[in-house]
């Protein structure tokens, strides 16, 4: 069976606030024609592995694209968000209507927590393992409240640099027990959380030149890794555990701090 995503056309995608490092100095920054251009290359490049669910694209609300921070969906149950940032919390209404009536379960988070969904939880594929960010946009008293709700043990990471604000920026959990990663966006306690759960050979350590092009912003399907950019060395040591790399730029999205992982959120 085709996994399942959700994504949504970036017809008001823009950035008109800021709220990450990434967005300061870009605002009326983003090329729309070339957004547009890139989404859709990038739509189309994951159709041929994926079935695409789509929600309708509305103003006001520009960051609405990145659908990996809708929530978190797992064997079709569905934990909502709550944005940290008041200039995206009016996504979550459009967010939760759609779930609502798509998915087998549907549960509200907590009051006065915040959660970005699947941008700061990451399953280990295969594992009962889930990776938990917090620092900047989660708060850590949710991880405790998605391991009773999906019955998974979840491993809380500390996000400790700016510009890798959600854990899907710096973390990429892979088959194998193996992951992509960005050393130094977590702090030293973290990094042994890590260490501890995957072995040395199975670790895939980013630079910071492939760090700051979100190359740990990836999206697996079937062996092929879509992401915006990779440096020959990371290309070649994908290559060398079994991937086959395949470079979206989406570099207008970056613009807002997010990219091709963001831009999906994996309903399946
Ligand atoms: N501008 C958005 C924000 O700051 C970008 C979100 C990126 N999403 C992600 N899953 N990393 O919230």
């Amino acid at each position: 069976m085709k996994p399942s995503i959700l994504m949504c056309p970036p017809e008001y995608f823009g950035v008109r606030y800021s709220i990450n490092p990434w967005m300061e100095g870009q605002i009326g920054r983003v090329d729309s024609a070339l957004a547009l251009r890139q989404w859709i290359d990038f739509y189309r490049a994951l159709k041929q592995q994926a079935d695409i669910h789509l929600i309708d694209p509305q103003p006001h609300v520009p960051d609405l694209v990145f659908t990996a921070n809708a929530g978190l969906i797992l064997d079709g149950h569905f934990i909502s968000s709550r944005f940290k940032h008041e200039e995206r919390r009016r996504e979550e209404p459009l967010f939760n209507q759609w779930f609502e009536t798509r998915s087998a379960r549907s549960t509200r988070l907590p009051k006065n927590l915040f959660f970005e969904g699947a941008g700061d939880a990451l399953q280990q594929p295969g594992r009962n393992l889930l990776w938990a960010g917090y620092g900047f946009r989660t708060d850590r008293e949710t991880h405790q409240f998605l391991a009773e709700q999906l019955g998974l043990e979840v491993v809380s990471l500390h996000l400790i640099h700016p510009r890798f604000y959600h854990l899907d920026t710096c973390l990429c959990p892979l088959p194998d027990d193996q992951i992509m990663y960005y050393p130094a966006a977590f702090d030293a306690a973290s990094l042994k959380l890590i260490e501890t759960r995957i072995q040395p050979e199975n670790r895939i350590v980013v630079s910071e030149e492939d760090a700051v092009h979100f190359a740990c912003n990836a999206v697996l399907m079937n062996r092929v890794l879509f992401l915006n950019h990779a440096s020959p060395k990371l290309i070649q040591l994908l290559e060398h555990k079994g991937y086959t790399p395949a470079i979206q730029p989406v570099s207008e999205f970056l613009k807002a701090g997010g990219a091709n992982k963001c831009l999906t959120l994996p309903l399946s």
